[in-house]
Formats: C-alpha cells, structure tokens, sequence
C-alpha cells in the first residue's frame, strides 16, 4: 500500500481562506485581531517557529507584536513583560515560545497569562477545561491541528484505537485527550520513554500520532498495514550531503509510506496545521472580546 498524503499545508490554507472573512468582520466592529509573541534567548529553531507565526500573521491581516528578550533576561523580565501584555486592551493572543532557558520555571510563567488571551491553551484554566471534556476553552495548537486534519480528510477515528507516543504538554498529553474526547471516540494509549514494547502497541494501532522528537523512529516494522499515521516529530539530523550540513526528518521512516494508509509529510503537515490553530485562536479571542 502506498499511503495517502495527510496535507496539511493544504488544510491549512483553508483554515486560513475561512479566517479571512472572520478577521474582516472583526474589523468591521473596529477590532484587528492583534497576537504577541514572546521568545527569549537564541534557539535558531524557536527563531524559525516565531518568524513563521509573524508572517501568518501578516498574511491574514492580523497585528502582530514580536518581542525578543536576551537569554539572559530574568524570570522577573518575562512575568513583567506578560503582565503587561495581559492588561494592553487591544491585545487579543499572547504566547510565549517554548522552550524557555533553563533558570525559567515556564509553568509559572504560564500560569501568569490571561485564560482568555492564552491562544497556545497551555494554561491551567483551558487545560484543565480539556480535561473536563469541555472543548469550549482555548485549545492547543498542534493537537488540535492534527484533529482538524484528519476532520478534513474524512478519516474516521469512532473506536479506533490510538496510540500516541509522547506525552508532553505540547502535544502528548493534550492529543491523547482530543482523540478519546466524547465525538472523536478513539481508544488511546499513551507510550513514553519508560513504556515496555512501544512498538508493539503502534504494530496494533489503527492511528499512531508520533511526537516524541527521534528522527525516524517510528519504521514500517511498528507499523500495521492501513494505518494513520501523524508525524509531530521535527529534528534537525546531520547530513554532509546538504550543504546547510542537516536536514529535517520527522520521527517517522519515510518507509511508513509504504505499509500506512495515510502519512502527514515532515515538512508540510503538522507545522503548518499548528500556526492555523494558532492563528484561529487568535481570531477567536478578538471575538470574544468584541461585545456585540
Ligand atoms: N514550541 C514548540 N511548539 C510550541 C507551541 O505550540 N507553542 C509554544 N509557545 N512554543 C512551542
């Protein structure tokens, strides 16, 4: 079996062409959907990451604010910085771009963002609504990126069994409650470093989101014949051939092509679906803030 293309450059671009009437219309009412974007220190990827939300942002019409610290500015810089933020009234979307430097405690940075302007939905108030099984809250980009996804594709997940290896608060745990939630109805399983034979959870998994950050973890061998498979993964790997001397890989072997039914490219499937949820939170929040 040769699997399908999960495209989701492709989704996305709808995502967005539906944004658009949305945002003219929030205009309208005289509100710009405005989003700022916080990193601290120099992560060349995070950099990347952050330039692509800007230029969403740009393409759509939305403000945006980028604010750069150093990586040695202080917790204390970043708590003020988002405190700030939280009471500019014309500021719908704040996130700041994970991973921080390492003498930062990013929970209680976190915790600090506005609920209702938390458009990475990693505060405890839209996580916990999440868990509650309420999907009105903010939800995180990436999981609920790859939902959109296999919604666009028409790919059934009612009793399916899931497996979704990672359980981060980016995208593991977040994921593994979007596919068991009430009208997605999968069966999920959470594997993670310590979990005994991933590999055989994955060989009997109808659907196996991969976000553990291994280049190519995930062979055919993991893989059962007609599966979906979602790669979250996106590594840099050595390799002298490319002139940059690396080349992205997902933490899936593109050899899965071969066995699953679908397969969500690295580049081009996840990353793009992430930055239109993003972007639609931060549609989102300005409606709401619009008090018709
Ligand atoms: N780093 C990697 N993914 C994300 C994300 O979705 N949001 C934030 N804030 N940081 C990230």
């Amino acid at each position: 079996m040769v699997a399908q293309r999960l495209d989701g450059k492709a989704c996305a671009a709808k995502v967005e062409e539906e944004l658009l009437g949305r945002i003219a219309k929030c205009r309208e009412m005289m509100t710009q959907p405005h989003l700022a974007v916080v990193i601290v220190g120099d992560d060349p990827a995070s950099h990347v990451y952050v330039g692509s939300k800007v230029r969403a942002c740009e393409r759509l019409g939305i403000r945006s604010t980028h604010i750069e610290l150093p990586v040695t500015a202080t917790e204390d810089e970043v708590r003020k910085t988002i405190e700030s933020l939280n009471n500019q009234e014309d500021l719908h979307g704040i996130l700041v771009q994970s991973p921080l430097p390492n003498h930062m405690d990013e929970e209680g940075l976190t915790d600090l963002i506005d609920p209702s302007k938390d458009v990475d939905g990693f505060h405890p108030q839209n996580l916990g609504r999440l868990v509650q099984g309420r999907m009105d809250g903010m939800l995180p980009c990436t999981p609920s990126g790859v939902m959109r996804m296999l919604s666009w594709a028409g790919i059934e997940t009612e009793g399916k069994t899931a497996v979704v290896l990672g359980r981060s608060r980016i995208v593991g745990m977040p994921q593994s409650l979007l596919l068991g939630a009430k009208g997605v109805d999968s069966t999920v399983t959470v594997a993670h470093s310590r979990t005994k034979d991933a590999q055989s959870l994955c060989a009997n998994a109808d659907i196996i989101i991969a976000a553990v950050g291994r280049p190519e973890m995930v062979t055919a061998d993991w893989v059962k014949e007609g599966a979906v498979v979602v790669d979250v993964g996106i590594n840099r790997v050595e390799d002298d051939s490319r002139e940059r001397g690396w080349r992205l890989a997902g933490d899936v072997h593109p050899d899965v092509g071969q066995k699953a039914a679908w397969l969500s490219p690295v580049p081009g499937g996840v990353g793009p679906m992430t930055i239109a949820m993003l972007m639609e939170n931060t549609v989102r929040a300005a409606e709401l803030s619009i008090s018709f």
